[in-house]
């Protein structure tokens, strides 16, 4: 089989369900949903059985998935549209989320940006705005769900760890730049390396709630955050690769189920997965 016919079959063939229910009876909060790899994110665990909370800037692009993924006969998503930089927005989607399904079990934090430009022509305000989406979203949201859900349970519980046997977690969205740096991404690499800190030590915090807390680091994903990059530079991402292409968000999309899947993954906490294609050999 000649490698063409390979990267077809991984791309277009791959099955798309991994446990069939795996979540039936869950709800997970997904950021960054309304595209790329947020949206194919939310479609796999709705396809997996999860009632899905869609967060993103726009209502509208918001309710195009939700769509989708009712057509699709997974349970309908909630839509809750959500600037997940500010406080308030933040506070107020988790108390939506909880008021309509009284339990959050995962959340998966996905959104992101970039402003590429290189140290000396870096605006201030482009640095504060990609720390914000990625390490304030990311901070905010493990936040307002332990605050307004898993603590309280925890305290219900006599404080003793929540040994009930559901399944909670948190998937953050590092990148493999965070540990190659990238040229024109000082913000965004402090952001992702940020990220990862910060899954161990809502790893150690969380262990009471028995949420395992994990992270993503990513290679190239063929998504519009990369329509920005030129052929030539898409060329070389691909060459720095050891598997020679682009991952498929639907491919990342199944790393995600595979982290969120206690029966996959039940003893794995405070860990980053690199999901790079071999563009790093951590
Ligand atoms: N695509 C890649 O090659 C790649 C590689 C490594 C890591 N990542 C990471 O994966 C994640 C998803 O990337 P993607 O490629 O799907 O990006 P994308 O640009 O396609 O999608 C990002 C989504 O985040 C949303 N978003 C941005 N700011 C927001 C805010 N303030 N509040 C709410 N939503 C907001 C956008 O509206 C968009 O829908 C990001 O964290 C990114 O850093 C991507």
């Amino acid at each position: 089989m000649n490698s063409t016919r390979n990267n077809e079959l991984e791309n277009e063939d791959m099955n798309p369900v991994l446990r069939t229910d795996a979540f039936l009876g869950e709800t997970h909060i997904v950021t960054g949903a309304a595209q790329g790899i947020g949206h194919a994110v939310a479609t796999a665990l709705a396809t997996h059985g999860a009632q899905v909370a869609l967060i993103d800037l726009d209502e509208g692009r918001l309710g195009e998935a939700r769509d989708e993924i009712k057509k699709s006969g997974a349970p309908e998503p909630l839509v809750v549209a959500t600037d997940v930089t500010r406080e308030e927005d933040v506070q107020h989607a988790v108390a939506r989320v909880l008021e309509a399904s009284g339990c959050i079990n995962g959340v998966v934090n996905v959104a992101g940006i970039t402003r590429d430009a290189r140290i000396p022509k870096k605006s201030f305000d482009d640095f504060k705005l990609v720390v914000a989406v990625h390490v304030h979203g990311t901070f905010l949201f493990m936040r307002e769900v332990a605050a307004q859900h898993w603590h309280p349970l925890f305290k219900g519980n006599g404080n003793k760890p929540l040994d009930d046997g559901a399944n909670r977690f948190i998937v953050n969205f590092s990148s493999v730049s965070a540990r190659t740096g990238n040229v024109g991404q000082i913000d965004y690499t402090a952001a992702k390396g940020a990220i990862e800190a910060m899954t161990r030590t809502a790893a150690l915090e969380f262990t009471g709630y028995r949420v395992r807390v994990n992270a993503v680091a990513p290679g190239p994903v063929k998504t519009p955050m990369l329509a920005a990059v030129p052929p030539e530079g898409i060329e070389a991402m691909k060459g720095r690769t050891l598997l020679g292409r682009l991952c498929e968000p639907e491919q990342m999309a199944a790393t995600v189920i595979g982290i969120a899947d206690p029966a996959l993954s039940g003893y794995t906490t405070g860990q980053v997965f690199q999901a790079n294609g071999g563009m790093y050999l951590a």
